[in-house]
């Protein structure tokens, strides 16, 4: 039976590919609302007809004008910026891709995916595009496969793992940048012709000046509900490039991939290199759908354990820094109940002996619990939290080192530096040379030993506080230009291990802050820190910018002592992501914790429409002095509304917010929640009951003569 099904198969992979080599039929891969049409032209190469709103008829496809090529090789003719450069092992500079056939696959019911074989005739490189298309997502994966069948090494210079082309009259970029405590800040600009680049050069910490997304708006700048757009995104967690090419015919060629900044890759004979997958999804209807389309994708396909639920977390940091003790931790583990939530996360500052992390320029890379601030281990600290009812998390730095440390001291050769130059510390600290299988085992066992020995462990932070700088790998010798790509592989191949070991324990990614983001790394993560800076105000910017391509269960939004604003306003928008905490509560007041585990205990009754309902904006902190957005649940029954003033002027006028996703037929109970205790709503009309047409029409007014700055509310939407 299964040599039966195996023989039929290669008989179909042939047939396809035989059939595929001399057919000149368009290619059509589309999800429910999208198509991406290519076409192989007479002359053999590949070309993109058309992407965008789905075609109805199947025959339109064929009506198609040829369009641009889809993956331009250098060193031919085109004088643009190319998708991929080859030097092949005489020292040719040049590639020609003939299309050879095409397979299409079926990974799973809801997925097609499409792989079109292209060739060079002269050289013996096979490149192979994929497009996996999420087809009720609405999402499509694009990725390459270069194989290298000539007799030698050749060095890939451009390996680009997408190439789109558009037509448009006008495109509007918005690219997210940021820094330290700065993340995710939102910048539009209207493209101009020529080239426009977002690019990392960082390596370990690499998203910490771009974010590796971004959104393309045609024709018009798209807002929430309408417009053309594509949102896309690089799951690389290196030097990502996204080159923006707008030529002599108001074309626009959009390049995503990993940086080949210092980066020619050298690849043996026999050997295959993949890209990382470029993830987009195009949407007619604004940017709303956009991230609709990308969350549902991403809670099923990239986040692990996407669908799951989340722990409520106390963490230190903010409260103790590195200056704690066992007894202190004891003694901060009934806070954790205080507030009913379910995790205590001890941060850095933990281990070193022979030189104890007291401050951040000792001890990364030792990682034995300091003697004496925990002279019982880490164990012991499960046990007590155990005991008080509450879960244990622990922070780590694995891929790092301080030069004041046994490991250090031990393995010198360990390190990324150049020779003949000084090491240029960054936090105190160096990055570990991952391209060395000794270091990659090392960071693999530390991290295995540490969940293994302790059973009861319920949460990893996963940091990574430096960038790459000075950088030159010991190991490499001769193939130094391959180290920023063989570091995020073997950074890869650990998680991979890991999760198969360990494969349910929730982890944060964190990089000292929110500088490592992106679909590949948040398979093996539950959870990511988007930003050290937890001030609300600054965080209402953030998040924003986050949910345009994050699901919510994702973005794990603190409340701590950051910002001088209310703990409620502080508490209401680490709501709309995946609440947590990071505040001294010894130091609230009786109504504080009161408030605080009612607000939790709303929080978790709600946060199944918070994490996996529907997210709609509705007004932007970017062009009013409010944010306000909903969750609405897929049956449309339940809805969360989430309403931040920010800096509003002395009798500033606030529109009405008409609602979204509601159905019109239902009749919904509107209720604020979060109430600090003996608190007024600020609702107008709080606990009425309206049809979800009249909310969606007409409205609601949030604030009524309530309006003042730095003032929240939360609202809860039940159809009855
Ligand atoms: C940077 C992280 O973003 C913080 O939350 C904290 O874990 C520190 N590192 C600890 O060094």
């Amino acid at each position: 039976m299964f040599y039966q099904k195996f023989i039929l198969v290669l008989i179909a992979g042939f047939l396809s590919l035989s059939l595929g080599a001399q057919s000149r039929e368009p290619i059509v891969i589309q999800t429910q609302h999208t198509s991406l049409v290519l076409k192989a032209g007479k002359n053999g190469r590949l070309y993109q007809s058309y992407l965008g709103e789905r075609l109805i008829d199947n025959a339109d496809n064929g009506k198609l004008p040829q369009g641009q090529e889809a993956y331009i090789t250098g060193g031919m003719e085109d004088q643009f910026q190319p998708a991929i450069r080859i030097t092949h092992t005489d020292g040719n500079p040049s590639l020609e891709l003939i299309y050879d056939g095409i397979q299409v696959l079926k990974p799973a019911p809801d997925i097609s995916e499409t792989v079109i074989s292209l060739k060079d005739p002269k050289y013996n490189i096979l490149v192979k595009l994929h497009y996996q298309a999420f087809i009720h997502d609405d999402v499509i994966k694009a990725w390459t496969e270069i194989e290298n069948h000539e007799k030698g090494e050749v060095v890939l210079q451009d390996y680009a793992s997408s190439m789109l082309n558009f037509n448009a009259d006008e495109y509007w970029l918005t690219q997210f940048h940021g820094d330290w405590a700065a993340e995710m800040k939102m910048q539009v600009s209207k493209l101009t012709s020529g080239i426009k680049e977002i690019d990392s050069k960082l390596g370990t910490r690499a998203a910490m000046y771009q974010s590796p997304l971004f959104l393309l708006s045609l024709n018009k700048n798209a807002d929430e509900t309408t417009g053309e757009v594509i949102a896309g995104t690089l799951a690389w967690t290196g030097n990502f490039r996204f080159h923006f090419e707008l030529d002599n015919n108001n074309a626009l060629r959009v390049i995503s991939g990993i940086n080949p900044y210092a980066s020619a890759y050298k690849l043996a004979s026999g050997k295959t290199f993949t890209t990382p997958a470029f993830i987009f999804t195009y949407s007619a209807h604004g940017r709303g759908q956009a991230s609709r389309n990308l969350h549902k994708w991403a809670r099923t396909n990239a986040v692990l354990d996407g669908n799951g639920a989340r722990l409520v977390l106390l963490n230190n940091w903010e409260t103790t820094n590195m200056h704690f003790d066992e007894q202190k931790l004891v003694s901060m583990f009934s806070d954790v109940n205080k507030i009913g939530a379910d995790l205590f996360l001890l941060d850095d500052g933990w281990f070193g002996n022979k030189y104890p992390r007291s401050s951040d320029n000792a001890g990364l890379g030792d990682w034995q619990p300091t003697q004496n601030k925990l002279p019982h281990g880490i164990g012991f600290l499960i046990k007590q939290a155990e005991k008080q009812g509450t879960k244990f998390g622990i922070w780590m730095e694995p891929e790092m080192v301080n030069p004041k440390s046994e490991l250090y001291e031990k393995h010198p050769d360990w390190i990324l530096k150049l020779p003949n130059r000084a090491e240029n510390l960054y936090r105190n600290q160096l990055v570990l040379d991952l391209t060395n299988p000794k270091v990659n085992a090392f960071v693999f066992s530390t991290m295995n030993k540490l969940i293994s020995d302790n059973p009861g462990l319920a949460f990893i932070k996963w940091d990574c506080n430096r960038l790459m700088s000075n950088t030159w790998s010991p190991y490499l010798r001769d193939k130094q230009s391959n180290l920023y790509v063989d570091y995020v592989l073997s950074l890869y191949d650990i998680f991979k291990r890991l999760r198969r070991k360990h494969p349910n324990l929730p982890m944060m990614l964190c990089s000292g802050g929110g500088a490592r983001i992106d679909y590949e790394a948040l398979k093996y993560f539950t959870e990511f820190w988007p930003s050290d800076d937890t001030d609300p105000l600054e965080r209402v910017y953030m998040q924003w910018g986050y949910s345009l391509f994050y699901p919510s269960v994702a973005v794990a939004s603190h409340v701590t002592s950051w910002g001088k604003q209310s703990l409620k306003f502080r508490t209401d928008i680490a709501m709309m992501g995946k609440l947590g905490y990071d505040i001294d509560v010894s130091k609230m007041t009786a109504n504080e914790i009161t408030f605080s585990k009612q607000a939790v205990d709303n929080y978790k009754r709600l946060s199944a429409v918070i994490w996996r309902g529907d997210l709609y904006r509705l007004a932007s902190p970017y062009e009013e002095n409010r944010a306000v957005l909903m969750y609405v649940d897929s049956l449309k029954s339940k809805a969360v509304l989430f309403n931040y003033n920010l800096n509003v002027r002395e009798r500033e006028l606030m529109n009405r917010i008409k609602l979204q996703g509601l159905d019109p037929q239902k009749h919904y109970v509107v209720k604020e929640i979060n109430l600090m205790p003996g608190a007024q709503p600020i609702l107008p009309g709080n606990g009425g009951t309206y049809s979800g047409d009249i909310l969606m029409k007409l409205g609601l007014d949030l604030n009524g003569w309530h309006l003042k700055s730095l003032t929240s509310s939360v609202i809860e939407i039940t159809a009855i």
